[in-house]
Parts: structure tokens; sequence; C-alpha cells
């Protein structure tokens, strides 16, 4: 079998953040994803990561995360252990930051680089106690304590494997994204949501030289370090980066949209004093004509639909435009997630 040189181009880093990376660095984890899809595709076999394992922690649910990980580490010849979000208790930060009842996480990610080859970390939400940037700080400590990589399977800041699918998405619809019209909006949802999503978004389309717009009703700010790292990205890559309030204006003439719920962070701490699901929830419900119509996909320059998945039908979207519009990426960022993750794997773990 003939190993390809990306195999452990980046042995023994973690993956936390796309702006750990270089663009250089994160088109060489895209052509190692393209192979890989190819390969699959193609039913060739890539068994890469002989008898390794993922460990990975799920404190939250999830569909596409957690198949496409499983699947991945067995088409390289590894294996994944899922450590049910039953069994794993919630920590608190940061007095007792604790993976199980009884161990710390810096004990459990010692013992586990021993057993395996990567800790793979999912924890945001009612996980993180809804505290902005606990659940980054979470997987943190398993960076900091692991002797193996450790993943981001998606916390309360960043998820970066979803904005690693969803650029590759968007190569393979696009292949020149420099200069293009992409627009990471807020949407409507009755639900609670993570800011990761729609920050790792901006991130990664700044990246790659794009005039990326934020579009989002007032209170529904992001991060201010995202919103300077967007701003510095832009500077470097060649793109421009600007925030507007005003959803229709932000999809006449784009290229692509990213229309997603998020929560308002002044009703979660650290912005708010304490955790206030009912003021965010009644929010939110001022904004309900925050929707991603056919109407509206007609005002865009032919855009290319985009959403992370799982997406709320008939708030976030309406099903003519999730199921019948023509130029929707969902499936297929849905189908990236499993190379481009199979590409960071076989990267960092050999
Ligand atoms: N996009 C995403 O992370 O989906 P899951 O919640 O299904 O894993």
């Amino acid at each position: 079998m003939e190993v390809p040189k990306y195999i452990g181009a980046f042995r023994g880093r973690d993956f936390l953040n796309t702006q750990d990376f270089s663009q250089d660095e994160i088109k060489q984890i895209l052509d190692a994803a393209i192979d890989l899809k190819k390969k699959f595709k193609s039913k060739i076999q890539t068994p890469y990561l002989p008898g390794r394992t993922l460990f990975m922690f799920f404190y939250n649910r999830s569909l596409r995360t957690r198949n496409s990980f499983e699947a991945g580490i067995y088409q390289l010849g590894g294996h994944a252990h899922f450590i049910s979000p039953q069994d794993v208790y919630v920590p608190t930060l940061p007095e007792d930051m604790v993976a199980y009842k009884t161990e710390a996480i810096s004990d459990v990610a010692r013992v586990l680089s021993r057993y395996g080859d990567a800790i793979a970390v999912r924890i945001y939400g009612d996980a993180a106690k809804w505290v902005l940037g606990r659940g980054h700080r979470v997987i943190e400590e398993f960076a900091r304590w692991a002797d193996v990589p450790v993943i981001n399977m998606e916390d309360d800041l960043f998820h970066p494997c979803q904005a690693l699918a969803d650029i590759m998405a968007a190569t393979e619809a696009e292949p020149n994204l420099q200069g293009k019209k992409f627009v990471v909006s807020y949407a409507y949802s009755g639900g609670l949501k993570p800011l990761a999503v729609p920050q790792s978004t901006a991130l990664i389309a700044t990246q790659f030289g794009m005039d990326v717009v934020l579009a989002h009703p007032k209170g529904f700010e992001l991060e201010d370090s995202i919103i300077e790292g967007a701003r510095e990205n832009a500077d470097r890559y060649g793109g421009r980066f600007e925030v507007s309030n005003d959803m229709r204006g932000a999809f006449e003439g784009a290229d692509f949209v990213y229309p997603k719920a998020w929560s308002p962070k002044q009703y979660l701490p650290p912005h708010g004093k304490t955790v206030d699901k009912d003021g965010a929830s009644a929010y939110q419900d001022k904004f309900k004509d925050w929707i991603t119509t056919r109407e509206l996909m007609d005002i865009t320059n032919k855009a290319y639909y985009m959403h992370c998945g799982p997406a709320d039908r008939g708030q976030e979207v309406t099903g003519d435009v999730l199921d019948k519009y023509e130029r929707s990426l969902y499936f297929d960022e849905a189908e990236n997630r499993l190379h481009a993750q199979k590409a960071v794997m076989a990267m960092i773990m050999p």
C-alpha cells in the first residue's frame, strides 16, 4: 500500500480551532480530505491508522459528529470508544474540573493517553452550564494534560471540524472563493444554540479571503475576540469583513448564505450575571422573521445555501429551501464531515 505524504504531516498537534492552523495548513487538510473522499467513493481502502484508538467524549448528543468520527476512524483502520453522556459528569470550573464524578480531567486525559492515540470532546450548552467559554476551557484542559492529540468536536466557542467540512463544500461548489460574498446570518430558532458554528464559520470564511457579511439582530453579537480574528483574517488574506443588522440587505447579491440560529449572549454568563434561558427565549422570539425562504434566496446571486445541520424547519429555514433549493450544500457539508475529519486524524494521530 502506498502511504500518502500527508499522513502524519501534523503529528501530535491538537485540533481545537481552525485559527491554530494557517491558511496553507488548512488547504493541506482539505487536499487530504479530497483524496480520502475520492478513495471512499471508489471503494479504495485507506487503512492509514491501523490499530489506532480514538476516545470520544460526548457531553452532548450528536448525529453527524458521532457517526462521521466513528465511521471515519474505522475506515482508517482504527476504532473509536464512545464515552456515553450518561456516564460523564458535567464539570464545573475551575474548582472541580472533572470528567467523571470522581476523576479530574487531568487524570482521565493521562490514563487514556496510555491506552490510545487521540481524545475527542464535545461540550457546550447545558453540559457547560451555559457559561460561554466554559466548554472550550474543558477541552483545553484535556489538551493540557493529554500526551496524545485532542480534537474539538464542538464546544461553546468553536466547531472547527464543521468549519473544515463547510469550506470543503464551498470549495467544491466554487473553486475560487477569493472575493465571493459569504453571508453568515442569524436565523430564528425557539431553542438555545451555541455560538460555535457562526464563530468558526466567520473565521474560516475570512481565512479564505471571502467578503464576509455577518448579519444578526442587535443583541446577537459574536464574541469580541472572534470579530477581531475575522477582521485580522480579512486583512491578512485579502477579503473583507463587515457586520450588518439587516438579513435581507445582507442576502442581496450573496454568493453563499449560511443562516443559522445562535443565542443572545447577554442572557448568558460571563456577559449576563446568571443564565437566563427564559429571557433569551423571549428575546429570540422577537425575531421569527429571520427565516430563510425561497423568496429571500431569490434576491441573492444564485447563492449556495449552507447550514451545519440539524436545521430547524419552519424556524431557521422553510422546508422548500431545505428540500428543493437547487443550490443547497446542506447534505454535502454533512458528507464532508467524514472526509475532513479523516484527514485531520490521519495527519495528527500517527
Ligand atoms: N453539525 C453537527 O455537529 O451535527 P450533529 O449535532 O448532528 O453532530
